[in-house]
C-alpha cells in the first residue's frame, strides 16, 4: 500500500471552551468537539468522513484548513507542519486546500456575479493573469463544472441548488487546489442531482488529479465517491476501512448500526436484513461517556472494559482499524447482541 499521504493528521484535537459569567470570563467546561483523531490521505485518493451530525466532522475539516486553531495535535500537509506556517506562508498553503460547503446559497455572496465570485479568489492568490487570460480560464472553469459562459453575468440566486454547487467547486477549482474538503457537498440537493454532483466531483478528481476529504452524515452518500472511509463518532474515529471492506465486513458496532439504517431497495433483502436500532441520544460533546464513548448506546457492550476504558484505534485487519475491545468477538459471534435501555443524563452531569 502506498505510504504516500497528502495529509497527515495526528491526535489533533479542537476542544471549544463553554464560557459562563457576565463577562463570559468563566470557562464552567469544553466542548469536546474532536478529540483524538488520526488519520492519512493520501495523493490522489478520496477520504470519506461519516458520521452523525454534530460528531465533529465539520470542525476537524476546519481545524486541518487551520480555520479553526486546534487545542492539541497536528496537521501535516505536503510534508509542512501547518501550525509552523504563519500570515503570508499560511495564506500560500491555504491555496492548495480548497473548501466546499453544504448550502452554496449561504456560502455564495448574493450580490456577487458568478465572474466576480470566481476571480476574487483567483485575485488573492495572483492567478488572474490579464483580462483575456482570465476571462478563457473563467470560460474553462464553468465548462468544466458543467455551466454554459452566460452563467458568468448572473447571480447565484438565479440558479438550482445543483447548479449553485457547480458554482461553489467552479470556486475552489479557480486557484488550482490539491485538496478539497468537501463538507456534506450534497446534502442539501434533491436525491436526483446528488448523483450528479457526485458523478462531477469524480471526473474533476480525475481530470486535475485532485485529493478529497468528503464529509457526510450518510453513509450512502460516500459509498461510491471513497476510496477509504473513516466513521466518526463524539469527537474520534471508531473504524476506517477501504470503502468495499467497511460495507461488506464493518466492525464497530457503531458502523454496524450506520449501515443497518441505510434502506435496501430489494424488499427480500429488506426484510431479512440486520436492523440494529441504537437506544437514546448521541451524548452531549460537552459530557462525553466514559470509557469507550458509545458504551451507552453499544448493544454489544460487556461488562469489561467497555465503560471505563477508551479503546484505540488498532489495526485488526489490513487497512482496517477498529475502536473496540470486542471487535473480534463480536466478529466471531462469541458475543450475542442486547437491547439497550436508553441512559437517562441527570442534567447535574452537563455544565451549566
Ligand atoms: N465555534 C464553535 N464553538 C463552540 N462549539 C462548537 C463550535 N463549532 C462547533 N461546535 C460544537 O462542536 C461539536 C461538533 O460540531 P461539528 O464539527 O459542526 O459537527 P458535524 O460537522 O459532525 O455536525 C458540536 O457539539 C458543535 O455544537
Ligand atoms: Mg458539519
Amino acid at each position: 500500500m502506498s505510504d504516500d499521504a497528502l495529509v497527515t493528521i495526528e491526535d489533533m484535537q479542537v476542544h471549544f471552551p463553554i464560557k459562563r459569567g457576565i463577562l463570559l470570563d468563566r470557562t464552567v467546561g469544553y466542548v469536546y468537539a474532536v478529540d483524538g483523531v488520526d488519520l492519512r490521505i493520501r495523493r490522489g485518493e478520496t477520504y470519506g468522513l461519516v458520521g452523525e451530525s454534530g460528531c465533529g466532522k465539520t470542525t476537524l475539516g476546519r481545524a486541518l484548513l487551520r480555520l479553526v486553531e486546534p487545542t492539541g495535535g497536528r496537521a501535516v500537509f505536503d510534508g509542512t507542519d501547518l501550525a509552523t506556517l504563519t500570515g503570508e506562508q499560511l495564506r500560500t498553503m491555504r491555496r492548495r486546500m480548497q473548501m466546499v460547503f453544504q448550502d452554496p446559497l449561504s456560502s455564495l455572496d448574493p450580490r456577487q456575479t458568478v465572474e466576480s465570485l470566481l476571480v476574487e479568489g483567483m485575485r488573492a492568490h495572483g492567478l488572474d493573469n490579464g483580462k483575456d487570460a482570465t476571462h478563457r480560464r473563467l470560460k474553462e472553469l464553468l465548462a468544466a463544472v458543467g455551466l454554459p459562459a452566460s452563467a458568468l453575468r448572473r447571480y447565484p440566486h438565479e440558479f438550482s441548488g445543483g447548479q449553485r454547487q457547480r458554482i461553489g467547486i467552479a470556486r475552489a477549482l479557480a486557484v488550482q487546489p490539491d485538496l478539497i474538503v468537501a463538507d456534506e457537498p450534497v446534502s442539501a440537493l434533491d436525491v436526483s442531482v446528488q448523483a450528479q454532483v457526485i458523478n462531477l466531483l469524480e471526473e474533476l478528481q480525475d481530470e486535475f488529479g485532485l485529493t478529497y476529504l468528503v464529509i457526510a452524515h450518510d453513509l450512502a452518500v460516500v459509498r461510491h465517491i471513497s476510496d477509504r472511509i473513516g466513521v466518526m463518532y463524539l469527537g474520534s474515529l471508531v473504524e476506517e476501512a477501504g470503502s468495499d471492506e467497511l460495507y461488506e465486513q464493518p466492525l464497530h458496532p457503531y458502523t454496524r448500526a450506520l449501515l443497518s439504517a441505510i434502506p435496501v431497495p430489494d424488499p427480500v433483502v429488506e426484510d431479512s436484513r440486520e436492523q440494529i436500532l441504537l437506544a437514546g441520544d448521541l451524548p452531549s460533546p460537552a459530557a462525553p461517556p466514559s470509557g469507550c464513548r458509545f458504551h451507552t448506546r453499544c448493544p454489544w457492550k460487556q461488562e469489561t472494559r467497555c465503560a471505563t476504558e477508551r479503546p484505540v484505534l488498532r489495526e485488526i485487519g489490513a487497512g482496517h482499524r477498529v475502536a473496540c475491545h470486542h471487535a473480534e468477538d463480536i466478529l466471531a459471534g462469541r458475543i450475542t447482541r442486547h437491547e439497550v435501555e436508553p441512559e437517562l443524563v441527570h442534567p447535574d452531569a452537563l455544565p451549566t
